[in-house]
């Protein structure tokens, strides 16, 4: 299985901190943000990882992350031009996934406490598809939300994008895992609105055909991506293991 993180973006909601370094490197306790992904994938076993980010800042992940020796894994990276969607950054990894391999992708901007292995090994195991991580919020609104087929209740119907009025109260959290019919499916999708190839509309194209299930974090989940987020997920990483603070 390939570990595929996304890391571009041009992070608006964290300026003026991303006027100067991309999101995805700013400090979350004693690490930049995307050590989290890696050490999460290592954990996993997965230690062919691919790195997609944009110009801003790319020679620093390299500097930090290197050919991911000192790390435990192999890195390979991805530039993305300029800013198209989360999709269209998955897309640029395709040639270097294998034919009939799976991958779990990351957004880097999603810290969690689950170790995700019970979700991973059923997966790998489990036939085509694909797999989404949902997390139970308050407000699902700035999210993605899942809407639950009737008949089965174990597969998502479809998703709606930051809808006005939520039909579940869940979110779909930038944790998703795919077959390598992926790219595919990317390729057949239209950019929205905001000219970006939204990975809402990937998923919807496997919830249609019967082929999105989900997992349930049961641990915190955050989505570093305002100031506000960023400060909580400092907090939760601090708190929580000691191995992130020694
Ligand atoms: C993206 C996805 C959304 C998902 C969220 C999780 O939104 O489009 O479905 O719930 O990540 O972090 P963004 O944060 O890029 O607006």
């Amino acid at each position: 299985m390939k570990g595929i993180v996304l890391a571009g973006g041009t992070g608006t909601r964290l300026r003026p901190l991303t006027n100067l370094i991309n999101k995805h490197l700013l400090p979350v306790g004693k690490y930049p943000m995307i050590h989290y992904s890696i050490q999460k994938l290592k954990n996993l076993g997965i230690t062919d990882i691919i790195l997609v980010t944009g110009k801003q800042s790319a020679k620093l992940y390299m500097k930090y992350l290197g050919s991911g020796e000192e790390h435990g894994v192999r890195m390979t990276y991805c530039m993305q031009e300029k800013p198209g969607g989360i999709a269209q950054a998955l897309l640029l990894a395709e040639e270097h996934v294998q034919i009939g391999e799976k991958m779990l992708v990351l957004l880097g901007d999603n810290l969690f406490h689950d170790s995700l292995k019970e979700e991973v090994s059923y997966f790998k195991q489990s036939g085509d598809g694909a797999l989404v991580m949902l997390k139970k919020v308050a407000d699902p609104r700035r999210y993605g939300v899942p809407v639950f087929q009737k008949e089965d209740a174990k597969r998502i119907a479809y998703i709606e994008e930051k809808p006005v009025k939520p039909q579940s109260s869940y979110s779909v959290t930038g944790i998703y895992m795919y077959d390598d019919k992926v790219f595919d499916v990317i390729r057949e999708i239209k950019p929205s609105g905001r000219g970006e190839l939204e990975i809402t509309d990937v998923n919807n194209v496997y919830a249609r055909s019967g082929k999105l299930t989900y997992g349930e974090l049961e641990g915190w989940w955050i989505d570093a991506g305002t100031h506000e987020s960023l400060y909580e997920a400092t907090r939760m990483i601090w708190e929580e293991e000691d191995t992130w603070r020694s």
